[in-house]
This record gives C-alpha cells, structure tokens and sequence, in this order.
C-alpha cells in the first residue's frame, strides 16, 4: 500500500508520516523490503550532506537511472572516480562560462513564443520543455552544431517512452545493470549512434580548441594525471547533461507561472521590476521568487546516500548499508525554518538568502547538482523573457474554482524521478503591448 501510494503521490505520503511520525520516519517498500530512512531538519541534513563521501555515497549507483545515463555519469559514480569526473564537468559551468548562454536562453525563449496561442488555456510546461531542451543542445554541442536535428529527434524519442506509468513499473523492479528494453533501450541506441558520430567528426576539426560549447570544452579537459575522457565517459557525460539539464529547469520555470497567476500582487511586483530592468542581481525579487519556487515547488523530492559505516543521524545510530534520504521536499518546508510553510511568499528571501541546510532542491555536499547556476540563471531569463511581452492568467475554469482547490492550485504530479504540476501549469497569455 505504501509502495503504490509512493509511486503515485510521493508528497501525500511524505506529509501524511512527517505529520505522524516527526522529522525522521522509515519508509518500507514492496516487494524488495527496502528501506528509506527520510529526514527533513536542517541539523540532520547537514549531518548526511557533510559527512565524508566514502561513509554516505551516493545511493544512484543502483537506481533505474544508471542503464540510461551509463556507468561512467557522475550522477551514478562513487568515490574517487565520481571526484574525478565531477570536476572535468565544473568547469564549464563556472560564472564567466555562464554569461555565454544567456543569449541562447533569451533567444530560444524568444522563438518558441512566437508560436504561443493567445487567449486561450495552454500548458505551459509543455512549451518550456521544448525551450530548455534547446537551451541545453545548444549549450552542450554549440550554436551551430550541424548535427542538431538528429541530436533534438533522438533526445525526443528517449522522452517519449518515459511515462510515468512506465517508470513506476521500471522502478518497482529491482535495479537491473543491463540497457532497458523496448523503446527506451532502442531509443537509447539511436541517441548513442549520433554522439559518437559527433564525437568522431569533432575529433578530426581543427577550430576544437577555439570553441566553448560544453562538448568541446570537456574534449580538451584533463585530469590530475593528465588524462583526457574516453568516448564512453563523454557519452554518458552528455546524456547525463542532456537529461538532468533541462526537464528539471522547464518543471521549475511551469511551477513558478503556476505559482504567479494565483498570486496576482507577486506577479504585478515581478513584471514592475522586469519592466523597471531591476530584475537581475541577488536582491531582486526575481532571485527571491526563483528561490521561492524551488523552495514550495522543489522538483526532485528526495536524494539518497548509501551508509557505508554506522553514522549518527538526528539521534539515531543508523548501521552501515542504511539508504538515508533527506527529504527536499520536507526540508524545505520545515515548520521550525518557515513560517507558513506552504505559502508561496518570495518575501521571505527578499532580505536574506536561503540557509544551505534548510533550501535544497539541487541537493548538497559533493554531489549538489552541477547545473544549480545554470539552472536559476535559465529560470530568471525565461521568466523575465515572458513576462516582458506577455501576461498570464488563470483559465476560466480556475477562476470559478473557489475554496481550497482554488487556493492550493495544481497537485504535485510524479513524472519519472520528478514532481510536475498535476495540468502542466495551465494558462492563459495575453499581449502586454
Ligand atoms: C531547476 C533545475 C534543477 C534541479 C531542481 C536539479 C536538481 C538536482 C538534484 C536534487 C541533484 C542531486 C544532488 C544530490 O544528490 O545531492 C542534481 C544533480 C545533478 N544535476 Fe541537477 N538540477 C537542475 C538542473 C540541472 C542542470 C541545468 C544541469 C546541467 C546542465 C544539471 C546537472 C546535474 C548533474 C550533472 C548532477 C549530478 C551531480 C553529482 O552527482 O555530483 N542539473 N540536480
């Protein structure tokens, strides 16, 4: 019953055993027994974040991610070999790095607006699902990557197959090393049949070293001992990059409109400051409402280290071989942090920033998401994009929605590993000007 109720509503079940049982509760899964051990105060979750990597690695080596990412992605490696690809990925991803992309966000923004129906209900996630996924093409394997449409059909045939049904019954299964069957394992074949034809063509071109695109920056990247990455690393770098990139920044950027049509004051403050050029910087409210976002709307709701030793944890002694999964979800809304917790009020970072232990949708400690940077950066032009040219609003059928269902808005929906609005964050845009 737990099982089922988890692979459906995650959040009911989170809320529903935090209310019950506190900060730190065990969850038990059928058929395989095992076990999660949740915590959600700011202290514990440091503990799990902080502690050395060889006592809480990563718990993804296992999980159904790793036969499509690959065995070389860092978001399934451990120890050593995970320091070492980590930081041949930092580097793209480093401030001065960023200022490139902004102008393939604003631009792909742009394009993709062009086609927006006016005046009648749309599913936003739909439309920044398709922007992101450009976005992070682009960035990848650069502006003028000749192999772009192969790149974009085979990324589209891989999605497509993942619905949440699919990856319900995929993750009930007991983890399986081997490439998954049926259209995903054949998609996986077509997107792994364009990389390394672009790998291939890249090698013999002699302006390599001049180009930024990602691709191009981790060919020439070396590590301590002056290794460059095989084939198969960059493979699964890439397809790591291309799936963490971009379905997590578009769900984001679907929540916050989400968020904005139901609170019209936010969302007149957010277009004043757009419209005002103020919208930039670590003060402004867009930063807060990004923060604030990711805070209410977290779209990864858990993270799972795997104990290696006994380590304690909110006065627990937990054995070695403990998955302990702070819960981003709760964490970030932890009644001792916030108050009014499920209130959606970018105010509360207006002054101050974020606590690192308290707000942690990109995760923490040596595994945080690589991306985080590139993530809120895409989120801020995005949303200062639309809403310069655009206004949203809510559908007729919202508005007539009162009480509490009009108040809570869109239920957290599980697709794959991640939580989505339950009608893609549905709106209505009409032209400012
Ligand atoms: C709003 C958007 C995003 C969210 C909410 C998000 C969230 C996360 C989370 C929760 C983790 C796991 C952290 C942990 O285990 O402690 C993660 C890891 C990762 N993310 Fe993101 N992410 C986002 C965007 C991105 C983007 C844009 C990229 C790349 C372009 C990216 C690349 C990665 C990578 C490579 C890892 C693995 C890091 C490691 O294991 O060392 N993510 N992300």
């Amino acid at each position: 019953m737990q099982t089922l109720a988890w692979a459906l509503a995650p959040t009911w079940v989170m809320d529903r055993c935090a209310q019950r049982l506190g900060e730190t509760f065990t969850l038990t899964f059928w058929p395989s027994g095992m076990k999660l051990v949740m915590v959600s105060g700011p202290e514990a979750v440091k503990t799990v974040f902080t502690a050395p990597p060889e006592v809480a690695p990563s718990a993804a080596g296992n999980s159904p991610v790793r036969p499509v990412m690959g065995p070389s992605s860092v978001l399934v490696l451990t120890g050593p070999e995970h320091m070492r690809q980590r930081k041949l990925l930092l580097a793209p991803f480093h401030g001065e790095r960023m200022r490139e992309y902004e102008q393939v966000i604003v631009e792909a923004t742009r394009k993709d607006m062009a086609s927006w129906p006016l005046q009648r209900a749309m599913r936003v996630q739909e439309r920044t699902r398709s922007i992101t996924l450009e976005v992070i093409l682009r960035a990848v394997f650069g502006v003028e990557a000749e192999r772009m449409g192969a790149l974009r059909s085979a990324i589209g045939e891989l999605l497509a197959p993942m619905q949440p049904w699919r990856m319900v019954l995929f993750a009930l299964r007991r983890p399986s090393m081997k490439r998954p069957p049926g259209a995903i394992g054949r998609a996986l074949d077509r997107l792994d049949a364009v990389i390394y034809e672009e790998l291939c063509k890249r090698r013999a071109q002699e302006d390599l070293a001049q180009r930024t695109d990602i691709l191009s920056l981790l060919m020439q990247a070396r590590d301590e001992d002056g290794e460059a990455m095989t084939d198969g690393e960059l493979r699964d770098e890439l397809v790591t990059l291309l799936l963490a990139g971009h379905e997590t920044t578009a769900t984001s950027v679907a929540w916050a409109i989400e968020r904005l049509v139901r609170h019209p004051d936010k969302l007149a403050r957010l277009v004043a400051e757009i419209d005002a050029g103020r919208d930039g910087g670590a003060e402004s409210y867009m930063t807060a409402v990004v923060n604030e976002t990711l805070r209410v709307r977290p779209v990864v709701p858990i993270v799972a280290r795997m104990l290696t030793q006994e380590l304690e944890v909110d006065g627990y002694a937990l054995p070695a071989g403990t998955r302990v999964t702070p819960s981003i979800y709760l964490t970030n809304r932890n009644a001792r942090v916030y108050e009014d917790p499920a209130l959606f009020s970018p105010e509360r970072f207006e002054h101050s920033g974020p606590e690192t232990f308290a707000w942690i949708p990109f995760g923490g400690g040596i595994r945080r998401c690589i991306g985080a940077s590139f993530a809120q950066l895409e989120m801020r032009l995005m949303l200062a994009t639309m809403l310069r040219e655009l206004h949203p609003s809510l559908p007729r059928d919202w508005r007539s929605a009162g009480g509490r269902r009009g108040r809570r808005g869109e239920l957290n929906r599980r697709r794959a590993i991640t939580l989505v609005p339950s009608q893609g964050g549905r709106v209505v845009w009409s032209k400012r000007r």
